[in-house]
């Protein structure tokens, strides 16, 4: 399809800003409007490099606010839309689950809405694409993959909002005929990610030989992929996937806590000219998160097979790239860590 007008929302956060830069760099016919709020999560500097660009937007909006995306809707021929915008972070979920019920839920319910209005001419030509997590499958034993036909089995206030957003995506569907498509991704990591998460939090910890607080014993398990490679996944879903689909997309890369905070704290240790095993040092073991999922692990099969999906990086070379990246962006990790992060650093980290 050409000229589409396709609406991001969670274009300023960590994922969004790469789908919105690669689309905006890839597809020049298009027009991509990026939609956020700003929250503590968003932050235009993500995207300052296409900020100039001919066929980009920004409009900044609560996805909670029926009028706001109503007029959003009525100024623009939006077409299609990307929904990558919610509260990410299942720590946060634990200390203040209600703004995960009204973002996620209430927010996806009311983009559904003001779309199927906006649209109410027919669904020919429109798309809702719906972006969601691994976590709304629960938690594996040591053995076993997510598949598409996994039970819905959520855990934590986080996980659970997101797969109630994924039942009104596809209630929508079944119930009114609108083509929508969900991808599940496992975890990702690479430029841009905000410093709660653990990769980007231990790199910065490392850097200020701060320590590296390890939940629990270190032993849970998740299932890593390069932000690109899933931005580019997405890509991929938005042009060939079946409209009423759901697609799993992970790259096959399990790791134990532990044994990826050590590859960190060496990739640190060489970049930073530091004593071997220097960093490691400030592994410290703290209280385990709540209701802490010990495994995830996603089977990709169906993307591969299908639409011919794999993952460009390899796990060495993506840590690699984005540890450089960290490290050449000091700036960046100056500013998003100023002001409330302390308060929430501390808040989470003292005394745990
Ligand atoms: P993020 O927290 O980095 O970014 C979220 C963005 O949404 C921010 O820019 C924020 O300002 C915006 N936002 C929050 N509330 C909003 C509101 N009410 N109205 C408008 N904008 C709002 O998140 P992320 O890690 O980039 O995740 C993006 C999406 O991908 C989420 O839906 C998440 O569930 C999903 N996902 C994330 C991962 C991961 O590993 N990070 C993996 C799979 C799926
Ligand atoms: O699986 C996809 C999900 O991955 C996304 O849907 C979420 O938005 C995203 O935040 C991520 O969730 P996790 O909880 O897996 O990511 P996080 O980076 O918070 O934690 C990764 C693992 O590291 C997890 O087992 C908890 C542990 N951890 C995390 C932090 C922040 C620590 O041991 N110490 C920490 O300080």
């Amino acid at each position: 399809m050409k000229n589409r007008t396709i609406l991001v929302t969670g274009g300023a956060g960590f994922i969004g800003s790469h789908v919105v830069r690669l689309l905006v760099n890839k597809y020049p016919e298009y027009n991509i409007i990026n939609l956020d709020k700003l929250t503590y999560a968003g932050n235009l500097a993500n995207v300052a490099d296409v900020a100039e660009s001919g066929n980009y937007s920004f409009v900044k909006a609560d996805i909670t606010d029926l009028d706001a995306i109503r007029k959003i809707f009525a100024v623009y021929p939006i077409d299609t839309v990307i929904h990558l915008a919610a509260e990410s972070h299942v720590d946060r979920s634990i200390e203040d689950p209600l703004v995960f019920v009204r973002t996620n839920l209430v927010g996806t319910a009311t983009l559904l809405q003001a779309a199927r209005e906006a649209w109410k001419e027919g669904f020919s030509g429109k798309l809702f694409y719906h972006v969601s997590t691994d976590e709304v499958y629960g938690s594996l034993g040591e053995t076993g993959f997510f598949t598409e036909d996994t039970n819905y089995d959520p855990r934590s206030p986080y996980s659970s909002t997101k797969a109630g957003s994924d039942h009104l995506v596809r209630a929508w569907h079944h119930t009114y005929g609108m083509p929508v498509v969900i991808s599940n991704c496992s975890n990702n990591y690479g430029p841009y990610q905000f410093p709660e998460k653990l990769i980007p939090l231990f790199i910065n910890n490392i850097r200020q030989e701060k320590p590296l607080p390890v939940y629990g014993k270190g032993v849970n398990v998740r299932d890593w992929l390069y932000v690109v490679d899933h931005a580019r996944a997405i890509d991929l879903i938005l042009h060939e996937g079946k409209h009423g689909e759901t697609y799993n997309i992970g790259g096959h890369n399990e790791w134990k806590n532990i044994d990826l905070i050590k590859v960190i704290c060496r990739t640190m240790d060489e970049k930073l000219g530091r004593e071997r095993g220097s960093s490691e040092k400030l592994i410290t073991y703290v209280t385990d998160r709540a209701g802490h999922d010990m495994r995830y692990a996603i089977d990709a099969s169906k993307l591969q097979k299908e639409l011919g999906w794999t993952p460009s990086l390899q796990f060495e070379e993506g840590i690699s790239k984005t540890v450089d990246w960290y490290l050449e962006n000091e700036e960046w990790m100056r500013n998003v860590t100023s002001g409330a992060y302390q308060d929430y650093y501390e808040t989470m980290y003292q005394n745990r």
